[in-house]
Order: structure tokens, then C-alpha cells, then sequence
């Protein structure tokens, strides 16, 4: 990242470790970071969009703000498309008048889920939801209308910060039950915030284009729960968990349907950037650690 750089979306958790990552990085970096909320650039208002990167002249600009609610889009298909894709489209139609370079991130529920090795970037998407169709026309906006642009898809997205995740829920409910039904045959691979952030700040300015980025490793839903109270545990933490059951997707029925396998190949990244992402239990308890210090 070099110049000023406008951060969107900074009260989410990617947002909020992406602030955080820059201010680790460096206070050259820092210095030159403009962090935006919903408050002064709500994606609902294109006005909003265009003046702030109209006033601002941004060199980079981060899009961590997103629709997130997988399962509510269903009801809510509309708002989902005004914040996945038509915003995007007009920051894309903006950073490209102003020279900027847009970084964005997209999700591996573009894709329905078939395959049974990591997904590529060539594979062809095909989401079996609101969510993953409004952040895949979202992805298609933005790589027809800007130039300098960067899309990470990533997955399973957790982190310290921001409004709640899988791994946030499964410590409170482990608080608070003796025994948990988790899915089992989901398969994809938990991404820590801090990395995706760590990656954000190393970025040579001219990478453009669109990869795949998660941690390494595989897992189902209830694999990183077990390895979740396994490694709190580890820290000294003590829960009235006593069993997490697994369950089929069928015995957790939700809005929207998502992908019995997701993982992405992070391979073109990895060579391109000479950045190998850590496995996601090492991460994982990273985070934990982090998390109760
Ligand atoms: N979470 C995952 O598991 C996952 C997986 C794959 C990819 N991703 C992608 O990773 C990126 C970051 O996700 P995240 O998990 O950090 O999301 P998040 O925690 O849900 O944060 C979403 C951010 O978007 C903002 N936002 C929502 N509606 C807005 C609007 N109308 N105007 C302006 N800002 C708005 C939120 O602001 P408020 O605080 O005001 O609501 C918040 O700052 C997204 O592109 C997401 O699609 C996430």
C-alpha cells in the first residue's frame, strides 16, 4: 500500500483488523490511512460513494463493507445486490476516474459446492444463494469497470473484532450449554482476520486482478468447533461443554443453502506473492491467545 489510502467498512471485523494492521505496520502507513464508516459513506447512498472518493483522491482504497447476512438475504435480495454489487460498481466507476487502486473481498459462497479439490480461480461460479449472487456480480462490476483492482475471495472469516462469528458464538454458547449440535458436512477452511489483514498491508501496489486467499488446512464446521474449546482450553479457559455432537446439514436447516465444500486454493496467491499462508489451526489459536490476553 503506498499513499493515501481510504479504509471502508472499518466497523466489521475485517475492517476493524485491517485498521489494526496498518497501525502495526508502521506509522508511515498509518499516517496516511482514512478510515470510513457506515455513518459517512452508507452503500445505500450513491452520492455518499462517489463524493467522499471524489473529495478524498485516494491512491488505494480497501472495501472491507459488505451485506454479510447469508441467511437474511434470502428475504432481503434486494439490499443485498444495492451493498454487494451496485456500491462496488460505483467505487470501481469511482477509483477508476480518480486513478485509485481498489482492493475488495469476496467470498468462497460464490460457488455451489460440487467440486471435491479446492476451488481455482478459473472454476466457474455458481451460487446457490442471495449472499454468494449479490458479492459475485459484485466481483463481475468491479473487474469490468476498474483497472487497478484487486478481489481476495477468502472464507470462514473470523476474528477478534467486529459484530460476532462462528468462533465468537460457539465460546458464548459453550458458556452457556452442556452440549452443542454442530454441522458436519460443510467442508471449507476457517481465515483469520489478522492474516487477511497482514496480507492487505504487504501488498505490492500493482497487484491487480482476482485470487483466492484463506488459510491453509481444511475443515468442517465441526472440526473448528472442537478445535476451538480444545485450544481455549488449552489457555485455561473452563466451559460446562461436555459433548459437541456432529450433525448433517439436514438436522440444521437454514434460509439460505450453502456449499458442502468451499475450500479455496490460495496456489496462484501463494506463487505470485511468495506468501504461504499459515495452516488455520495455528491461527486459530493465535487468535485465542490474543483474544483472552
Ligand atoms: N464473514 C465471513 O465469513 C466472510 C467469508 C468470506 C468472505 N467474506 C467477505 O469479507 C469481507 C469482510 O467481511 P466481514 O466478515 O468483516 O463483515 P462484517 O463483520 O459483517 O462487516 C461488514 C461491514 O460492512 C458495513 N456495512 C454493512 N452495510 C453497510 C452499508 N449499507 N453502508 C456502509 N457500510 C455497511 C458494516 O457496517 P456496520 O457496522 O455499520 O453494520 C461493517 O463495517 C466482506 O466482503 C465479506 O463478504 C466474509
Amino acid at each position: 500500500m503506498q499513499g493515501k489510502t481510504l479504509l471502508l467498512g472499518t466497523t466489521g471485523q475485517l475492517g476493524q483488523a485491517v485498521q489494526r494492521a496498518f497501525s502495526q505496520a508502521g506509522k508511515e502507513l498509518v499516517k496516511e490511512l482514512v478510515t470510513v464508516g457506515r455513518d459517512r459513506c452508507d452503500f445505500t447512498q450513491p452520492d455518499q460513494i462517489r463524493q467522499l472518493v471524489r473529495n478524498l483522491q485516494p491512491q488505494s482504497i480497501i472495501n472491507c463493507a459488505a451485506y454479510t447476512a447469508v441467511d437474511r438475504a434470502e428475504s432481503e435480495p434486494q439490499l443485498a445486490t444495492t451493498i454487494n454489487a451496485t456500491a462496488p460498481q460505483i467505487l470501481a466507476e469511482e477509483a477508476e476516474q480518480v486513478g485509485a487502486t481498489l482492493v475488495h473481498f469476496s467470498t468462497d459462497y460464490v460457488f455451489d459446492g460440487h467440486h471435491h479439490l479446492p476451488y481455482t480461480e478459473t472454476d466457474p461460479p455458481n451460487p446457490l444463494g442471495q449472499y454468494g449472487k449479490s458479492k459475485r456480480e459484485g466481483e463481475q462490476a468491479i473487474l469490468a469497470t476498474c483497472s487497478q483492482s484487486l478481489i481476495l475471495r477468502t472464507s470462514w472469516v473470523y476474528g477478534a473484532y467486529g459484530h460476532g462469528n462462528f468462533v465468537k458464538t460457539m465460546l458464548r454458547l459453550g458458556k452457556e450449554r452442556e452440549k452443542l449440535r454442530v454441522v458436519e458436512d460443510q467442508i471449507g477452511t476457517p481465515t483469520w482476520t489478522g492474516d487477511l489483514a497482514a496480507l492487505v498491508t504487504q501488498l505490492p501496489p500493482d497487484f491487480t486482478g482476482l485470487y483466492h486467499y484463506s488459510n491453509s488446512g481444511v475443515a468442517s464446521w465441526y472440526d473448528f468447533a472442537v478445535a476451538i474449546f480444545a485450544e481455549a482450553r488449552n489457555l485455561g479457559l473452563s466451559f460446562p461443554l461436555q459433548q459437541i455432537i456432529p450433525i448433517p446439514t439436514s438436522e440444521y436447516p437454514t434460509a439460505a443453502q450453502r456449499p458442502a465444500y468451499s475450500v479455496l486454493s490460495s496456489q496462484s496467491l501463494i506463487q505470485a506473492l511468495d506468501h504461504i499462508p499459515p495452516h488455520w489451526r495455528s491461527s486459530l489459536q493465535k487468535m485465542l491467545k490474543n483474544y483472552f490476553s
